[in-house]
């Protein structure tokens, strides 16, 4: 009785401890003589199961502030990746092995290393020996040149006896400067935690209902031509929806996201007879393709192709449909349309834009030229001049009406 008393209060006191100390984020530096590569400022606690003569037990431990930059942390060079390793406690290390490609950079893979021999940490441990595990399945990716910042948990299961819970992370790898950079790329976590309030209510369903997205923002896409004049102009709020397998849920989900511009990055080529503008955000790539057909006269939309790897896709979804006829409009001409539209590229993946305005062929004095406008926004527009035209002939009418009527009690008091 007396020991199972202990015992609990021993857990409480370390999650009491865990909380005090995942309130406060440590911050690792890697260097590589005086310049800086990597910089974290990180919360993490750590859920272990372990035997004991009785059965197994789990521990609940926070990253301790006394946590430090180990000597095996490097900058990379040739083959080697940059690693943040973080050692603490009695023989403990966590490390982050990150990788890049020209846009990204990502943890390509978590490992925990812990001494079961630390019996401080995991008492009455049956072992002693070093335990290492690791994951390459994690979801932290950000733009180069910007930081990751993530501040709500997020938990990595390392192995079935260990998960590790992040919070409060600001990072970046690849480093030009000693500082953070103040460019950052935002977790979807973060994202979506002013729209809803999942710690606070315990009614929190399982499937959570879809909340309607607000519009997205209109991004300004301009590519230049290797004088720097502008040869394709772009101004459009996307949407894109793309229908995937849920890993969380275990089944097919429709999944929309909007296109934020102050995190996407566009590039591309201007050409005769195609142009295509590159669209990058963190975890996507769109490319539009634009066909100019001489013979017409005219250009439209002709292909578009899409890589995401969302947070929980199950894998990179990759798809491209050549052989589009969206945007139709005539060369010369900027293409317009402020409604709505949809443009059903595959029947898994579809992108809504709103307030679109493009030209991808013969800008000029870096300005749109006059507009042409789709068919939605004449139909809109055709709304007000029918029910204008509708009114100023009852107008008319009752105008008529009244002349006559006048002209008849006119009439008859002559007769009197
Ligand atoms: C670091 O900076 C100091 C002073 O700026 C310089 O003397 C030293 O050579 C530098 N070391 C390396 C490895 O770049
Ligand atoms: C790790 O997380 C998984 C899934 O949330 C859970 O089933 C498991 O019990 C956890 N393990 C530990 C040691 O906390
Ligand atoms: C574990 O076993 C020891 C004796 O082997 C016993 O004294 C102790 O109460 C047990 N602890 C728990 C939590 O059951
Ligand atoms: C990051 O910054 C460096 C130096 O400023 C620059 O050379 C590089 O092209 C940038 N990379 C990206 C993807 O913006
Ligand atoms: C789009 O960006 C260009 C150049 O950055 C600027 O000249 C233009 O005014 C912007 N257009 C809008 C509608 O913001
Ligand atoms: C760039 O400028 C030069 C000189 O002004 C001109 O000859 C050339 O055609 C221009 N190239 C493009 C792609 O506009
Ligand atoms: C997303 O696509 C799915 C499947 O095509 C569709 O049912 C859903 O209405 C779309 N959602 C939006 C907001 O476009
Ligand atoms: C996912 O669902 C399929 C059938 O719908 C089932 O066979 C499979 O075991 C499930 N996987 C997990 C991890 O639950
Ligand atoms: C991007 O725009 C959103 C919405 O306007 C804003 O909340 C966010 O701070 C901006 N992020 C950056 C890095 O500018
Ligand atoms: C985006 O494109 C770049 C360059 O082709 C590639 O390295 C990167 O992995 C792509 N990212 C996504 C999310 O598709
Ligand atoms: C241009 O359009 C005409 C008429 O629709 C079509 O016959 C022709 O094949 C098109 N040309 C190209 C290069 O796509
Ligand atoms: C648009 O550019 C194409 C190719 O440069 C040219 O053939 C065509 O005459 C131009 N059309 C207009 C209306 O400027």
């Amino acid at each position: 009785m007396m020991v199972k008393r202990c015992f609990a209060a021993g857990v409480c006191w370390t999650l009491l401890m865990g909380c005090v100390f995942a309130a406060h984020a440590v911050t690792f530096e890697v260097t590589d003589g005086n310049s800086t590569c990597i910089k974290a400022e990180l919360s993490a606690s750590f859920s272990i199961s372990y035997n004991t003569a009785n059965g197994t037990s789990v521990v609940w431990f926070a990253l301790p502030s006394s946590a430090a930059v180990g000597s095996s942390s490097s900058c990379g060079g040739g083959d080697v990746p940059p690693e943040l390793v973080v050692s603490f406690g009695a023989g403990h290390a966590l490390a982050l092995v990150f990788t890049s490609d020209r846009w990204l950079y990502r943890v390509a893979n978590i490992s925990l290393q812990y001494n079961l021999s630390d019996t401080t940490t995991f008492p009455r441990s049956s072992s002693s020996r070093i335990v290492s595990v690791m994951t390459n399945a994690s979801e932290i990716s950000a733009r180069l040149n910007s930081t990751y910042r993530c501040l709500s948990s997020m938990s990595v299961s390392l192995s079935t006896e260990v998960n590790v819970t992040f919070s409060d992370v600001r990072m970046e790898a690849y480093m030009n400067g000693a500082n953070l950079s103040t460019n950052e790329s935002v977790c979807s976590a973060d994202q979506t935690v002013t729209t809803a309030a999942p710690t606070l209510s315990p009614r929190t369903t399982v499937a959570p209902s879809p909340i309607p997205l607000p519009a997205p923002e209109r991004g300004n896409y301009t590519i230049t031509d290797g004088n720097g004049t502008a040869c394709l102009l772009a101004l459009m709020g996307l949407q894109l929806n793309i229908t995937h397998h849920s890993k969380s849920l275990n089944k097919t989900v429709s999944k929309v996201m909007n296109l934020q511009p102050n995190r996407t990055t566009a590039s591309g080529s201007c050409g005769v007879p195609r142009a295509t503008l590159m669209l990058s955000e963190d975890l996507t790539n769109l490319t539009f393709t634009f066909t100019l057909n001489l013979t017409t006269q005219k250009f439209f939309l002709s292909a578009v192709n899409v890589s995401a790897f969302w947070p929980d896709m199950t894998d990179w979804f990759v798809e491209g449909n050549g052989s589009l006829n969206f945007l139709q409009c005539s060369v010369g001409r900027s293409y317009m349309c402020s409604a709505e539209q949809m443009l059903a590229v595959v029947p898994t993946f579809s992108i809504n834009t709103f307030r679109l305005q493009l030209q991808p062929f013969n800008v000029t004095a870096n300005r749109f030229a006059a507009a042409e406008e789709c068919r939605v926004d004449q139909e809109n527009m055709l709304i007000p001049i029918i029910v204008g035209a509708a009114l100023a002939g009852l107008v008319l009418i009752v105008l008529i009406a009244y002349l006559i009527g006048r002209k008849r009690t006119h009439a008859g008091y002559q007769t009197i």
